[in-house]
């Protein structure tokens, strides 16, 4: 069996929770290797909607394990409610799921001196989440976090939030904020960290096994490679490492295990909070993709931004995944368009006769690139009724393949409605 990778490859909310799940019917294991609750990976099957935010998509087989590798920061209250969810709707989740206690956990302090950092940035903000995720990771690589370990531990973790908030108050207090108290925290921590001890153990043992005995394992993906940390737009990315890369480190597996990569990608490109997008469309044709992608943040509900395909930015990204098929989804949503455009590179004013790559600069110089499209006939037809690519009405058909060839990498899945049986596999 195969150890495979599914990665988003645009700014996120790629369907990388639907791929998941139709994939996760098969596997042994599936695990998460970055983020935090910042992820919200929408699954819609015959147990019914769920929204997951930390919980790997494992859980509706129940020969299945789930894990959490210390790649993962952990929002406690988010766990515990996620778990409660799934146990509620009759899915035993609690003795399948394997959290890594080496996880570092969002303490009170993370969002709020988030907050203080977008507040400073003012009209330059990230536009985070809000959930403390970059300054839960400055915290772990700085040797400042918090994790479960700790968590067990009374006196271990009363002498950490100490010297946290010896360090952080002053802080709060110079912005005009409350000092956090140490009690109250400490409580806070140790009666949420009794919901989940049972879920607390280390998953290497468990992980090595599986690999030697060549068992299915489904790497689960936060986020996109244009939000990673070292290759996003940076700083308007996220805190973790988003690409296949990370997951091996992630979960602490060896990188040549992973043989196989889906990277997912909408037929188009969407994008929430700040920073540059080239094909952006603020346009009536940018309000249908909205309208008709139904594109609200799964965790803010804000307004995603909406625009073209840009297979310069797709391109990149599958080079830098080593992704070896595409997940195009969402293809549904361009149904009624007369033309459809794709981005195949960049101009910029003083060069206009050449064509320029996302990696040859920054977010600033993205920002002042104009993409150069191709345009393509639309197929004004209804799609999500197809599950053979054959049936795809010839346009869009076309469109694929165009994709493919400007990508790259052959596209095995074709999504066309939200629901799991709404694909069409190559
Ligand atoms: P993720 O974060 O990558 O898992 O993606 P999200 O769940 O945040 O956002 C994807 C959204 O698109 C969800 O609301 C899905 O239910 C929906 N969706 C997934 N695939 C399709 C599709 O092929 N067509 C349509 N119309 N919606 C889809
Ligand atoms: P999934 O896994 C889309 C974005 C935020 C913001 C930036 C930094 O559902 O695809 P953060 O809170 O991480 O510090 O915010 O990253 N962002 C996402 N956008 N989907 C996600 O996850 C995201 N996770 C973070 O909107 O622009
Ligand atoms: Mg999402």
């Amino acid at each position: 069996m195969t150890v495979t990778a599914v990665v988003g490859t645009q700014w996120g909310d790629e369907a990388k929770g639907k791929v998941v799940d139709l994939l996760s019917q098969h596997a042994d294991i599936v695990a998460r290797f970055n983020g935090g609750d910042n992820a919200g990976h929408t699954v819609i099957n015959q147990f019914g909607t769920f929204k997951l935010r930390l919980t790997p998509n494992g859980f509706y087989n129940p020969q299945t394990t789930c894990i959490i590798g210390p790649g993962v920061v952990l929002n406690l209250k988010t766990l515990i409610d996620e778990i409660e969810d799934i146990q509620q709707s009759g899915i035993e989740l609690v003795n399948r799921l394997w959290v890594s206690p080496r996880c570092n956990v969002i303490m009170p302090w993370h969002p709020m001196l988030e907050t203080i950092y977008e507040e400073a940035k003012g009209s330059a903000r990230t536009g985070t989440t809000k959930r403390g995720i970059g300054p839960v990771y400055a915290d772990k690589v700085s040797y400042n976090g918090i994790r479960l370990y700790d968590l067990a531990d009374e006196q271990i973790l009363a002498e950490k939030i100490r010297v946290q908030l010896a360090i952080k108050n002053p802080v709060f207090k110079s912005f005009g904020l409350e000092p956090l108290n140490l009690k109250a925290i400490l409580e806070e921590k140790l009666d949420q960290y009794a919901h989940i001890r049972e879920v607390v153990r280390e998953s290497f043992g468990l992980l090595h096994e599986a690999l030697s005995n060549r068992d299915a394992i489904l790497l689960e993906g936060a986020q996109g490679a244009l939000l990673d940390n070292n290759w996003g737009t940076y700083p308007f990315c996220t805190a973790s490492i988003t690409i296949a890369g990370g997951a091996a480190a992630g979960l602490g597996i060896p990188p040549h295990s992973i043989s196989r990569v889906i990277g997912v990608a909408k037929a188009y490109t969407t994008r929430v909070g700040a920073g540059p997008m080239p094909t952006e469309l603020t346009d009536e044709t940018g309000g249908t993709l909205q309208r008709e992608g139904h594109e609200y943040g799964t965790v803010t509900n804000r307004p995603r931004r909406c625009g073209w395909f840009d297979a310069q930015l797709v391109r990149f990204s599958t080079q830098l995944n080593g992704v070896t098929e595409l997940a195009l989804t969402k293809l549904d949503v361009l149904d009624t368009l007369p033309t459809v455009k794709i981005c195949v590179g960049y101009q910029r004013g003083d060069t206009a006769d050449q064509i320029w790559h996302y990696w040859e600069g920054d977010a600033t110089w993205l920002g002042e690139n104009q993409p150069v499209y191709i345009e393509l006939d639309g197929w004004q037809q209804p799609t999500s009724w197809v599950r053979d690519f054959a049936q795809l009405p010839p346009n869009a058909q076309e469109y694929v393949r165009k994709i493919e060839k400007l990508v790259g990498v052959p596209v095995k899945f074709v999504s066309v409605g939200p629901a799991r049986k709404e694909t069409i596999i190559l």
